[in-house]
Formats: C-alpha cells, structure tokens, sequence
C-alpha cells in the first residue's frame, strides 16, 4: 500500500467505550494523546469529531491534512464548561447567558469574537471563532481529561456525508487518526445549528439539531441565512458551507410539491432503464403508500424528522456501498428538524431540485 505523504498518517486503535458510563482509563488515555498532540475520534450527540488541542497549532493541521479538508474551512472548538468560554471567546454579548442557560451542552455552536489565545489555524485566519459544548458524556469527559479545549470538525474525509457512528469514522479515517472511541450512534444524526452572535443581528449560518424555531423564543428575530457557495447573493461567512459537501458518490436529486412521489417512480423507472442503478429514500409514511408496487431499491428514513436525522447519513452511505448510481429523495418540510435534513440533502444533491 503507498502512503498519501500529505495526509496525518497513524496506527489507529479503535475502543469500545459505554456512551453513559466511558470507562475512566479509556478517558484518561484518550485525553493524554491529545495533549500530546494527537488525533482523537470520539462521539458526540450530532456526529463523531475528529479532535484535537486547540491550543496545538501542529495538532490542528493535522486534523485539516488527515481529513483533506482546506484550511479556509475553520473548526469548532468543544469545551465541557462555561468557565472555559472566556479563553476563546471575548466580547460576548449578553443574550449568550440565555442561550447557554438553554441550549448547552447541546447541539448548538456560537460564532463569536476570537481571543488571541486561538491558534489562526483553527479559525482559518479570521478574527471570530465557533464554539460548542457537546452533550455527550463521552465527550464532556474526553475534554476534561485533555484539559484543554478541543477543535473538532465531523470526522469524515472532506465533502462525505458526516459520521453517525465509529464504522463510518474508520471508513474514512483509519489510518489517519490515532485514536477511535466507539461508543455507537450518536443520538440526533446532523451536526449542530451554528448562530453568528459576532454580529449586530445575529443569523443562523447552519442549520442543525437545535430547531430555528426553538432560538427564536429567545431571538425573535433570528432567520436562517443560507449563503451556499455557488449561489451569488452574498460572500459566504461560514467558509465550509460549500454547496457541494456531505456528498455521497451517487448523484442525488431532491423532489419537491404535491407530485414529487409519481415523479421519483417515473424517474426511478427511467433511470433504471438506461441502466442506473437506482434507489429511493422514503420516509416511513410514504413508503407504507407504495408498498403494493414493483419497486426499485428502497432506504427508509423512518417515522418522523427525528428518526429521519438520525438516519440520514447512514442511510447515503449505506446505499454508495451498494453501488448505487442515483438516489431520489422527497425533500422533507423545512421546519423543526426538517430544515436541517433540508439543508444536508440539498448540498448532498449539490443543488439538483425537481420542482413537481
Ligand atoms: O455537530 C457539530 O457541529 C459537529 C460535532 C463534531 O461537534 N461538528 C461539525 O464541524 O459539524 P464541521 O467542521 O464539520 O462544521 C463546522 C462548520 C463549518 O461549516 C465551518 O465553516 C463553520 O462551522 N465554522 C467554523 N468556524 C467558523 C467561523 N469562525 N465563522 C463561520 N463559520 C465557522
Ligand atoms: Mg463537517
């Protein structure tokens, strides 16, 4: 086998850990090797991150050249206490405390004022830095074992669908990591709702497991700014939010309005004859609707929007496995949950929407 020279290469070793009860020699081990300088795999309540010292700036390049990521994509950094925010953040605005009070640990990260403590390189050279507390225990424990806070993209390879459990961490990373915690699937599936608080009239830059609507009883105002890269309508201040990411190998296309499920069949039975191989993602409901009807490869996202976020990048890594050419999903309702799901199958789809 030849080694990718650009890529952080190491032996990594793969542990079992109990996600309520992580056994503390486990912690204790995984915690010093990021404090030395290595690259740390472990679960949190979204997706896995791939962690590493934010304080390290060598052990933040690692984790942008073992993931192929650019470093014009900046990371987020994970504390396990509020206490820690004042060494990474500074100028932070008073509704803060509320959101903190509501949201964290949880899935919701804050773009804040950067302090001169954070290397550049987590930040990717600008002057605001991204923040979150995990609500795992697994990985409150792991940062306080490492004693410092952790920079953590999802770890996948750059532009795959995100981690929902250690089998798709070693998928994409093994060999590139030291250290892999396995505590099974995380518990919501898409990564957390990003909230820019660094500017006068906040917005939410991602959405993610904390619902918009669940910020607006604290920010009335709050709306989700999409600015994909790839659309015009303004320059992209979350760098990462290119249009093309969480991209599995097969084409997707989204379908949306009142004919989207005639019209995935009808395209489905077209592609399938010129030869694609092809599948749909269909919720529960709608899949329960078709049931009597020659169908071609079918993924159940499940019941509801939670099931479904859970679901959803297993479900696009599990159908590239099978080889599959094209995957037709209906584009679920853009609220709750949903506008996150929304939001990973239209960059998954990288922009292939068919109106019906
Ligand atoms: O749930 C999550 O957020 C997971 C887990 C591991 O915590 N992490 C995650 O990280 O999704 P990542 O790197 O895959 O996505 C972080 C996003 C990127 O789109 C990045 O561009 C954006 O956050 N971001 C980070 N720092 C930023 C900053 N200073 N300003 C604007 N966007 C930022
Ligand atoms: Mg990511």
């Amino acid at each position: 086998m030849t080694k990718d020279k650009t890529r952080y290469s190491a032996d990594t070793i793969t542990l079992k850990i109990d996600p309520d009860e992580p056994t503390p020699e486990i912690i204790a081990l995984s915690g010093a090797v990021l404090r030395a300088g290595g690259l740390v795999a472990f679960p949190t309540e979204t997706v896995y991150g791939l962690g590493a010292n934010a304080l390290d700036t060598s052990a933040v390049d690692h984790i942008f050249s073992a993931k192929g990521r650019p470093s014009s994509d900046p990371v987020i950094v994970h504390i396990a206490d509020v206490a820690q925010l004042s060494d990474i953040a500074i100028d932070l605005p008073d509704v803060i405390h509320r959101l903190i009070g509501a949201f964290w640990p949880g899935a919701l990260t804050f773009i804040l004022k950067k302090s001169p403590s954070i290397p550049l390189n987590v930040t990717a050279g600008q002057q605001t830095v991204a923040v979150r507390m995990p609500d795992h225990p697994v990985a409150l424990r792991l940062i306080q074992a490492a004693g410092v806070p952790v920079a953590a993209p999802s770890a996948n390879r750059f532009s795959r669908p995100s981690p929902t459990s250690a089998t798709h961490v070693l998928d994409d990373l093994e060999g590139h990591v030291d250290i892999v915690l396995n505590a099974g699937i995380t518990r919501i599936g898409v990564e957390s709702t990003i909230l820019d608080l660094s500017r006068p009239d906040p917005v939410v830059l991602r959405p993610g497991g904390v619902p918009l609507e669940a910020l607006q009883t604290y920010l009335p105002q709050v709306v989700f700014q999409p600015h994909y890269l790839g659309e015009t309508v303004n320059a992209a201040p979350s760098p990462g939010t290119l249009l093309k990411h969480y991209s599995p190998d097969a084409q997707v296309w989204l379908f949306k309005g009142p004919g989207a499920l005639d019209c995935m069949l009808q395209t489905a039975e077209r592609l399938q004859n010129e030869g694609q191989k092809v599948a749909l993602l269909l919720s529960e409901a709608d899949l329960q609707g078709l049931s009597a009807m020659a169908l071609p490869m079918v993924f159940s996202l499940g019941k509801d929007e939670a099931v479904m976020a859970r679901r959803l990048f297993f479900g696009l890594r599990e159908l590239d496995a099978q080889g599959v050419d094209a995957i037709l999903v209906r584009a679920p309702q853009q609220q709750g949950l949903g506008l996150a799901i929304w939001d990973r199958l239209l960059r998954a789809a990288e922009g292939r929407i068919i109106e019906t």
